[in-house]
């Protein structure tokens, strides 16, 4: 055994004799950050509880939500009030109901119902898990797509397999996407807006989770992919999803659905048989503790202030610890960073820092049918532990990284 290995073992069987039991698994926000909209929770609506509308919000109906709400999210996603609906508290949800709706009717522009065809889906990886669970549990050949060396979206590819009349979908998140803080930019929304589809009715699933979660000063303005995607005679390309889940409290929120006209039409009439109305209440609540589109971007960065040390001080321990074995993110926003541990490594360091008490995302979570071809990245999520707790699994996981690497080389 070479002196590294050795040395690297015995503070391995140190660390596991610490007894750790931390969890650097899933984007969620901290406590903090959840208290951040406790006075939400208290807001007295008193008899305030008809919106511009008219709309009695204690009561069924009201089925697009509450306009005053729509009003702030049209501002922040850059989307007309008209073709942008609130739901209920998961955009998830609604990712699922949208592809489940796509197979049992079709979408305008379709030529029937998508299930019992051969349907393809993009997957621009590594990529956000839950998406991917999505079209594995509904049956749709998922196909990765891997990114340009600059870590931007590799149109060429995309365009190829756009010559394939199967593939239907593309998952995609525009901004500080999950789990690489990637962005796209308005260069490349024009060209996806404008891609030749064999299938007349590709969708692009464009979720704009991320929209107003920046870490810098750099507050990126909206696409307006809607109003691309009708210049360049695809009016109907996009399906805009987004919530406030990381904005105020997470498991209660609210989600939001864009769309072309036609397709919101097409929603509404699916919608409506799942549902006499959403949670309005909730809706009205949000848009009175945010007042308005400046209000809610204040609140935001009252988020980056809990969140930015966190991101800073994962970059730290990762340039301390790891500078020359591996390469990660610098996101500008969002929830991730994503390690690139030396090739064939991840799933033996996840391993390891799992027996040692620190839970991470699995090796391959963030690619379709959880296979990462490397074996390389690691999703880090910061978000969710304390400072101190954040440094201990940090370390940890620096160890974890050289302990897999030497044992790989031995
Ligand atoms: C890209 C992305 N989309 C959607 C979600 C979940 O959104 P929601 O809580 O609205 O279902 C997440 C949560 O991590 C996410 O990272």
């Amino acid at each position: 055994m070479s002196d590294t290995l050795a040395s690297l073992r015995a503070d391995y069987d140190a660390l596991v004799a610490r007894g750790l039991s931390l969890d650097l698994t899933r984007g969620k926000p901290s406590k903090d950050q959840l208290d951040l909209a406790n006075p939400l929770l208290g807001l007295d609506l008193g008899s305030d509880h008809t919106d511009r509308a008219g709309t009695d919000l204690r009561n069924y109906g009201g089925t697009d939500g509450v306009v005053e709400l729509r009003e702030i999210f049209s501002d922040l996603l850059g989307i007309p009030v008209p073709q942008l609906l609130a739901g209920g508290n998961a955009s998830l949800t609604t990712m699922h109901d949208v592809v489940v709706h796509a197979l049992l009717h079709g979408v305008p522009g379709s030529s029937g119902a998508w299930v019992g065809q051969d349907v393809a889906f993009l997957c621009p990886s590594p990529g956000y898990d839950r998406h991917f669970a999505i079209t594995e549990a509904l049956g749709i050949r998922m196909i990765p797509v891997a990114p340009l060396a600059d870590g931007s979206l590799d149109l060429e590819a995309i365009e190829t397999h756009l010559a394939d009349p199967a593939v239907r979908g593309m998952w995609l998140v525009p901004l500080y996407a999950n789990p690489t803080g990637a962005i796209v930019d308005e260069q490349t929304a024009r060209a996806l807006a404008s891609m030749t589809a064999a299938a007349a009715d590709f969708r692009i699933f464009w979720d704009n989770a991320y929209a107003v979660h920046h870490l810098t000063d750099e507050e990126f303005e909206p696409i307006d992919i809607l109003g691309l995607a009708a210049e360049a005679g695809h009016p109907d390309r996009f399906f805009v999803f987004a919530s406030t889940s990381k904005m105020t409290q997470a498991g209660a929120g609210v989600a939001f659905f864009g769309s072309s006209p036609a397709n919101i039409a097409w929603y509404r009439t699916h919608s409506a048989v799942q549902t006499i109305g959403p949670d309005k209440l909730n809706q009205w609540r949000h848009a009175r503790f945010f007042g308005d589109a400046s209000g809610l971007r204040a609140h935001m960065r009252r988020h980056r202030n809990l969140l930015a040390p966190k991101f800073a001080l994962v970059d730290r321990m990762l340039t301390d610890g790891l500078s020359g074995h591996a390469t990660w993110t610098t996101p500008k926003g969002g929830y991730f960073v994503t390690l690139w541990a030396p090739e064939g490594t991840a799933s033996r360091a996840v391993q390891l820092a799992k027996e040692a008490g620190v839970a991470l995302t699995p090796a391959g979570a963030a690619f379709p049918y959880g296979t990462d071809p490397q074996d390389s990245v690691i999703r880090i999520a910061p978000s969710m532990p304390s400072i101190s707790d954040l440094e201990a699994a940090l370390e940890a996981l620096v160890l974890c990284v050289l302990l897999a690497e030497a044992e790989k080389s031995a």
